[in-house]
């Protein structure tokens, strides 16, 4: 005798649900080893990067120290100073690109090691311009930091590295007669009342498109529209901003300038430990 319709019924649902479970573990096992798969080939990417632009850090400083030896030693209306000053400075855009990938890839392994230490805000911005001088000596920055002494606590090497990168995108935009300034200040912001030091870096170049906004801190995220003359990016500059203030337990956001055109970057870090 045959089962009764229902008990049919009931036997397909079964199977049905069977099938429809199997699938899904399946799914979900193949969804893991693609995962797995994925983070390997990106720890492996991320080590090889690392190593390669490790060993590409001390032939680059011999490079850096010879040219600017050369330099020293050539008179500047020598036809062959302009040669060498284009070594010394695709040398030194190297190196800072290396700085940032070893940077990067450091504070992407999930445990960051800060060398925190308390650092005097004015001299960090100082170091920095004094980095940005060198290389665009014709631009002038201004600079605007408490009277009395703030000390802040970061690593000072990554953080000069942030301002760094700030101020090179801010040269990069802005004509040479407009206003570039560097400014910190201090904010109790949250609703623990925490104190922040705020760092804002403002320029009068032709501001970030609306469009743009929502990518610029993306890794590898780069203007398709370059300002004439620069030297060409690879969008590493923010998102090392972006990793370098958060682990400092702070936030950096970009806005356009409500004063006039220019583009404004602000980044905060906490006062305490
Ligand atoms: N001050 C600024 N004014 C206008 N646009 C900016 C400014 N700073 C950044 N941007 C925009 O954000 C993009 C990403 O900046 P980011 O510093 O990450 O990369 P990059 O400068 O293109 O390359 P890299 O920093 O690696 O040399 C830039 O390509 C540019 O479009
Ligand atoms: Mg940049």
């Amino acid at each position: 005798m045959g089962l009764p319709e229902a008990h049919i019924v009931i036997v397909c649902l079964l199977a049905f649900l069977c099938i429809a479970l199997a699938a899904n573990h399946f799914r979900t096992v193949r969804q893991r080893t693609r995962v797995t798969e994925e983070i390997l080939r990106e720890r492996f990417r991320g080590n090889l990067l690392r190593s390669i632009s490790h060993d590409l850090r001390t032939p680059l400083a011999g490079i850096i120290g010879t040219s600017e030896m050369l330099m020293n030693m050539t008179a500047q209306n020598d036809r062959r100073y302009p040669l060498i000053a284009g070594i010394h400075k695709d040398a030194d855009w190297l190196h800072s690109l290396v700085e940032n990938i070893l940077s990067l890839t450091r504070l992407q392994d999930g445990k960051p090691v800060l060398n925190k230490q308390k650092e005097a805000a004015e001299e960090v911005v100082g170091a920095a311009i004094h980095h940005i001088s060198r290389y665009y000596p014709e631009y002038e920055i201004t600079v605007q930091v408490p009277d009395e002494l703030l000390l802040i606590p970061m690593d000072a090497r990554l953080i000069r590295q942030v301002l760094i990168n700030l101020l090179d995108n801010a040269v990069k935009h802005t004509a040479l007669q407009d206003e570039i300034s560097v400014s910190v200040t201090t904010d109790q912001e949250d609703l623990q009342n925490n104190m922040y030091a705020v760092f804002a870096v403002r320029d009068r170049g032709n501001g970030i498109a609306d469009s743009e906004l929502p990518h610029i801190f993306q890794m590898f995220y780069t203007s398709r529209v370059k300002p004439d003359d620069a030297q060409p990016g690879i969008g590493l500059g923010l998102p090392i901003c972006d990793a370098v203030v958060k682990a400092h337990g702070g936030s950096i956001m970009a806005r356009n300038r409500t004063d006039g055109p220019g583009a404004e970057f602000i980044f905060k870090l906490p006062l305490e430990n």
